[in-house]
Parts: C-alpha cells; structure tokens; sequence
C-alpha cells in the first residue's frame, strides 16, 4: 500500500476523478488543480488504467527531490536503478512539465534527465535506451516547481482517453474522459433516458453506452505497465477477467439516442459504437436537431453544438442557437438540457437562463457545460421550428 500515483485529468473533473478513484480502492485521494495523487499497491495501477472513465493518465511516483539547477536534475535522475525498473531494449520518451521553475530552458532540462537515465543504463553494463517520441515503450514524466523535481514513470502508454474505439482524425471531437465526464456532472445515470442530437463521432453516446453496459473503458487496449519490470502477468489477467464479467448485454429498447444532420458523422458514430461493443445500447437517427421531439417525458438532452471562429460559419451559428432554445420549449419541457461549449457568447442565444455554467477544460480550450431545467408552457405548443439544417 506504499505506492504513490498521479492520475492527471481534464481541469474541472477533478473533484470526480477523486470520487471514482476513492470507489476503485485509492487510499488517501487528494485533489489537486489537474490531477489527483493518490496510494495503493502496484495492482492498483491495473485497475485505475482499466477502469477509470476519467484519468488522462495514472504516473508512478519514482522520486521527489530539491534541486537547484540542470546538474541537480541529472544527480537525482541518475541516482535511480533505472534498470531494475525497465529494459534496455525498452524504448523512451521523456516529457517535463515546470511551474515557476527557475531553469531557463526546460529542453534542456528535460535532455539532462534523458542522458542521466542512459548514463545509469550503461554504468550497469547494459545498451543505451533508444528514444521513440511517437510511441515510446517507456515514458519518464520529470515534474518541476520552484524548488523541487518529481519523477514519474507512466504507467498508462497511449493517454487514457485513447480508449481504442475510434481515429482521432475528425474534426472537433470531445476528449472520451471529459464526454465521461460531462455525463456525470449532468448526473445522468443509464435509467435516464439520453439524448445528443448532434453526436458527431458520437463520443457522448459511447461513454454512455459503455457506462450503462458496465464496461471497462480500457478493456481493449494495451498499457505502458505491460512494459515495465513490475509487470505480473497472472494479476493483471485476473483483474480484466472481472472487468469482462461485469460486462451487461444491452437492453431490448436502448434508451440512448444520437442523432446528427449529417450522415458521414452518424455513419462514423455508428462505426466507432461498434468498435467499443456497444452499438446495440445506441438508437442512432439522421435529422436536424431543430425538428426533434423528446422521446420520452424527461430525460437528459447534453450535446456539443457547433462552434466556430471561422466568419462564414458564424451567420448559421447565430441562427442555429436560438432554434435550439425555441425546440427545447416546445417539445422538451420535463427534460434537463446541457450544452458543452467552447463558445461563452453562443450559448446566450439559446433563451434560457442556464441554471448551471460548470467552466472545464477540452485540451487547453477554456470551455463551459451550461444546464438549463426546461419547464412547462414556457411557450405556445406546435410552433415550428425555423429550419437551420444547411
Ligand atoms: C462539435 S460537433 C460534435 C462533436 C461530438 N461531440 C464528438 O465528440 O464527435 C457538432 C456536430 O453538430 C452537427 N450539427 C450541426 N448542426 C446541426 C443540426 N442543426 N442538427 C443536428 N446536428 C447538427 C454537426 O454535423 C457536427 O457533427
């Protein structure tokens, strides 16, 4: 139990990444701006890496040591066995992030730590480690403040979020942990029925289904702790096996709905529920969300309207919001509606006064999650909704 991690997370998750993290046996979760470090034995990594719908990463803790300049940071580097650790055939990728650190090239830093980590390598008779910076084996995370360095070995490999079920090649889509994210703080659950009426890669729609299904988000993919001396074999395959029993078949009438006005995306929606095994929990629709009706008499609309900086884009934009608004009066009163939006103007089109504006982070997009409560006779019934589908 005398491990120490890191899991980073989108900035305005981390109150729920601590709650998840405490429900999946981390001792002593402390939240900190981007992050939380927690305690547990190695096995504990397995399952944070496998289960976790919100951690970017988990970060072994290695060292935490003063220092004072670049000489320091290779002493406290060079002074770890690195190979009791990893292999010399590993490749390996060193990042480095700083606050308020005194050095003035941090390259440079960060190249200091790399050469420590080869020089120990050699001092104990084995290759020099060669570096891959686009898929490393291995990655070493050095962490600066003013005053001291923290070693991390990555226990994650590919981020988190690369939960393996789609490219990342499509324009504007949500990072899968803060669309995990965006769902809890709505506080939908899977007996709330669901709707993104412009899903997009439907990123919204698969975390819920991959919520209601009970599924590890991390089930299958592969992880950096598969590469490092620590590894056990029989744990790790004993832990997927309860993550793969816990796994629900679908219902008879799903009761997630995505829909979006373009076909591509609703086809590439489709295509990337069927890779994360859960399309059949999943009732896609083509259709502008302007013409929808709520499938039920409450339930949770959260979407992520276009937004754009781009001038020809904006004219649709302006007119695309309040038609939103005047659709959610007319057909959606009894639901709660949640817009995720890297735009703070836009949203005002809607009409609504958003009971909820929740600031979070897509990247290092400043963005906010507004809830509006939808009531009642806010507006005469059977008005049609203007037609902003081109
Ligand atoms: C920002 S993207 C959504 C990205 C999505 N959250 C994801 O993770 O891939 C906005 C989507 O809204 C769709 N859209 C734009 N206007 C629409 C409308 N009137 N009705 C339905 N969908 C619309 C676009 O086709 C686009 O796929």
């Amino acid at each position: 139990m005398n491990e120490t991690f890191f899991a980073p997370c989108p900035r305005g998750l981390e109150n729920a990444l601590t709650a998840e993290l405490s429900l999946l046996g981390a001792v002593a979760p402390q939240t900190l701006s981007g992050g939380v470090v927690f305690h547990g034995d190695l096995s504990l990594a397995y399952r944070v890496n496998l289960e976790s719908r919100l951690a970017s990463r988990v970060l072994w803790h290695v060292a935490k040591q003063p220092y004072q300049n670049e000489q320091d940071l290779y002493t406290i580097t060079y002074d770890i066995d690195w190979s009791r650790l990893f292999s010399a055939e590993r490749t390996l990728r060193v990042d480095l992030t700083a606050t308020r650190s005194p050095l003035t090239s941090l390259s440079f830093a960060t190249l200091r730590i790399k050469d420590a980590i080869c020089d120990r390598f050699r001092a104990e008779g084995q290759l020099r480690p060669s570096i891959d910076k686009q898929s490393p084996d291995v990655r070493v995370y050095a962490y600066l403040t003013d005053k001291e360095a923290t070693l991390y070995l990555d226990t994650s490999g590919e981020a988190l979020f690369k939960r393996g079920y789609r490219k990342n090649s499509e324009e504007a889509p949500l990072r899968e942990n803060l669309a995990a994210g965006l769902l809890l703080l709505t506080g939908w659950t899977p007996d709330i029925p669901l709707l993104d009426p412009m899903c997009g890669s439907g990123t919204i729609a698969t975390e819920a289904a991959l919520i209601a299904a009970r599924q590890a988000p991390g089930l299958h993919r592969g992880f950096g702790f598969q590469k490092l001396h620590w590894y056990d074999g029989p744990t790790w395959q004993r832990i997927k096996q309860k993550a793969l029993d816990a796994v629900c078949p679908a219902p008879e009438t799903p009761a997630i709905f995505a829909g979006d006005v373009s076909e591509d995306a609703l086809e590439r929606a489709k295509a990337y529920a069927a890779h994360a095994r859960v399309a059949d929990w999943i009732t896609f629709s083509t259709g502008n969300a302007c013409r929808r009706e709520a499938h039920a008499s409450t339930g949770i609309w959260l979407t992520n309207p276009p937004y754009g900086v781009r001038l020809e884009a904006s004219q649709t934009l302006t007119a695309l919001y309040p038609a939103l608004g005047t659709t959610l009066k007319r057909s959606f009163a009894g639901w709660h509606a949640w817009f995720f939006s890297g735009d703070q103007q836009l949203p005002k089109l809607i009409g609504l006064k958003p009971e909820r504006r929740i600031p979070l982070f897509n990247g290092a997009l400043d963005c906010r999650l507004y809830g509006f409560k939808i009531v009642e006779g806010s507006m005469r019934r059977n008005k049609p909704a203007p037609d902003v589908s081109s």
